[in-house]
């Protein structure tokens, strides 16, 4: 049953790591590495078991661990790997916090893994977030003099928060700090502050174990999932060991490995700018992405770009490849100008040889999947005007119903102009009912949940219908992974595949367009695009596949770097201020939104410094110069 774990590198004494202080080693996606990571701690369990030797294992929750803790489950239950002789200390829980709330960490650890295997309850420890203030000093060096008594921990799972947190273990914590009360930083509340329905639910304080703690640990892997990590991993394997950055006290620590994706790899100099620190492959994609580099570094636009320039900054042997910087510069240009078209659905009758779009069908069936009902018109909203306003049979598919990012105030207006239209309505007063005498931990009711999809339903129509679409071509999935009524959304199921490939059998179309947004693993965009990779699957060997294209746009958070673009369709100013109106039919989004992150600018606010960024970006790089671009990379499927 032994199988391959994570091989451990000692930093430092190994290629790759120039920049590097911590070994790591980077998965395509989170799924794969989360198995050998599960691997390992079984592998561990069953060598101690051999033994006849306890387990100990320091745990995190949040959820980066949660594919680990799925495969351990499966394990137990498939392979019978007994947890008999694990004992567990989780490494925090907030302050004050009832055991059976559902935001607890002791809640998460139930029902993600404790309540799936046979571990023995007396051998599960999560600091107890309603130990009263006076007793909270000694409870904390109980806690750790208990890992002490095990003799320390085996294995120690971390994650890591944007603030380079490890456990609570916020900027400012001594390396030597053991198991204590902490403050949490503000970024962490933010973080927090969608699975608690609002930053002031989010708990001040919190119970963890210190970096000391965790620093005696024999073995520490940390996970990092997602784009929105990719900073803060960068800092913590590639800069100075510091206190505003707790996790780089692991630098030192002799045996610890971080086990990130491709995104949370990203900013890492090796992968990001791979010409610096080793010789290189030159693919067509990685020629363009480095001389986009270099351009933005030396702040010339491409033709501009002379041979020192290249050869100062690690890139002679693409120069050696390519001939000249004269040639390069040109190619390059003549790439990226190629990307550019008003023509999103292609140009009829004319030459397509160097655009991103085919020409025929002059008319294109067209899809275009929303996970939420605004993302359409926030990420793609001025080339949805254009697909409409260039004749292509355009259809809009929600995938999800939306519901829980509808306030309760919001809902509760509707409520009241129903009630107010027809007094006998016993589901009006029922929603107010519920509304009214709503309390923290209450999940909405069927009705309500219906009330406030509905509100986005129309929204949404009142968005489409602007931009010239009949009701008829607009499509509200309502995907069933989402409708949980709280923010844990269910795993992807067939029931959503088989609606997902239903529309797209029904309609055939040409050119698909999705939220290509990876940032959040666990995020609903997420699982709305693997719902649609999943269906292209099912659905390729199909004729009219044949001439299906599919095109990703990236959701409200992030843009794709200029060289993934594949497709740049420009905006002029009226055409920004068009997508802007389509954005504000939806007005439960606006002006405080539930889910506002840690960006303080409304969407439509957001997304349109986005696009005249993108625009500028073309523009530094010697492009014609427009007020705003919406950016596409394609998918093959
Ligand atoms: C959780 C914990 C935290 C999280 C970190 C990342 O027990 O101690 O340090 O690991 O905040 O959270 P996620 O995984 O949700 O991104």
């Amino acid at each position: 049953m032994i199988k391959e774990g994570i091989h451990f590198k000692e930093a430092g004494k190994f290629e790759e790591t120039r920049f590097e202080k911590i070994h790591n080693v980077i998965f395509n996606s989170s799924q794969e590495a989360s198995v050998l990571v599960a691997q390992e701690i079984a592998n561990l369990i069953l060598r101690k078991s051999e033994l006849n030797e306890l387990c100990v294992l320091g745990l995190a929750t949040g959820s980066s661990p949660i594919k680990v803790y799925e495969e351990l489950v499966r394990m137990h239950k498939e392979e019978d790997l007994s947890f008999k002789n694990v004992v567990t200390f989780n490494l925090d829980e907030y302050y004050p916090m009832d055991k059976d709330n559902i935001q607890s960490y002791f809640h998460f650890m139930h029902e993600h893994l404790f309540n799936h295997i046979d571990i023995l309850p007396e051998n599960i420890n999560v600091p107890d977030g309603k130990v009263s203030s006076e007793d909270l000093q000694q409870y904390c060096i109980d806690y750790e003099m208990k890992i002490k008594s095990y003799g320390g921990l085996d294995f120690q799972l971390l994650g890591i928060g944007r603030t380079g947190h490890i456990g609570f273990n916020e900027p400012g914590s001594h390396i030597n700090s053991g198991t204590r009360s902490i403050t949490l930083d503000h970024v962490t509340r933010i973080d927090a502050a969608p699975a608690f329905l609002g930053i002031e639910n989010v708990p001040r304080k919190a119970i963890t174990m210190g970096i000391g703690t965790i620093r005696n640990a024999k073995r520490i892997v940390l996970l990092g999932w997602g784009v929105s990590k990719a900073g803060i991993i960068r800092q913590t394997i590639e800069g100075e060991i510091s206190s505003h950055v707790p996790a780089t006290y692991l630098q030192d620590h002799n045996n610890t490995t971080f086990v990130l994706d491709s995104e949370a790899s990203s900013e890492l100099t090796r992968v990001k700018t791979p010409w610096l620190v080793k010789s290189c492959v030159w693919t067509e994609e990685l020629k363009l992405k480095a001389v986009v580099w270099l351009s933005e570094l030396m702040g010339k636009p491409f033709l501009k770009l002379t041979d020192k320039d290249y050869n100062d900054n690690g890139m002679s042997s693409l120069l050696t490849e390519e001939g000249t910087a004269y040639d390069l510069n040109i190619k390059m240009f003549n790439k990226m100008q190629h990307t550019i078209t008003g023509w999103p659905g292609g140009k009829p009758n004319s030459d397509d040889s160097h655009r991103p779009e085919r020409s025929t069908p002059t008319k294109k069936r067209v899809i275009i999947f929303s996970p939420h009902p605004d993302d359409d018109v926030i990420s793609m909203g001025g080339t949805f005007d254009r697909l409409v306003e260039q004749g292509h049979e355009v259809h809009v598919a929600y995938q999800t119903s939306g519901n829980i990012a509808v306030s309760n105030e919001e809902a509760l207006k509707f409520a009241e102009i129903s009630m107010a239209l027809n007094k006998n309505s016993s589901e009006a007063a029922n929603i107010i009912n519920f509304l009214k005498n709503k309390s923290e931990n209450d999940i909405d009711s069927i009705e309500v949940r219906k009330l406030k999809g509905l509100i986005r339903r129309s929204e949404s129509l009142a968005a489409t219908r602007y931009l010239g679409l009949k009701d008829s071509n607009v499509h509200f999935l309502d995907l069933p992974f989402y409708e949980t009524g709280t923010i844990k959304k269910n795993n992807l199921s067939e029931a959503d595949v088989d609606i997902m490939c239903d529309i797209i059998e029904t309609i055939k179309p040409h050119q698909i367009y999705a939220a290509g947004d990876l940032a959040d693993p666990h995020g609903t965009h997420k699982v709305c695009l693997d719902s649609l990779f999943e269906a292209l699957k099912r659905l390729k060997r199909n004729d009219y596949m044949n001439d299906c294209w599919v095109w990703l746009y990236r959701g409200a958070w992030h843009e794709w770097d200029s060289y993934q673009i594949e497709m740049a369709v420009p905006m002029s100013p009226d055409q920004v201020l068009k997508k802007r109106h389509a954005i504000f039919y939806h007005q439960s989004q606006k002006d405080g939104v539930m889910f506002q992150g840690d960006d303080s600018r409304e969407f439509w606010v957001r997304v349109e410094d986005r696009n005249r960024l993108t625009a500028k970006k073309y523009n530094d790089l010697g492009l014609a110069e427009y007020a705003a671009i919406e950016a596409f990379k394609r998918y093959y499927f």
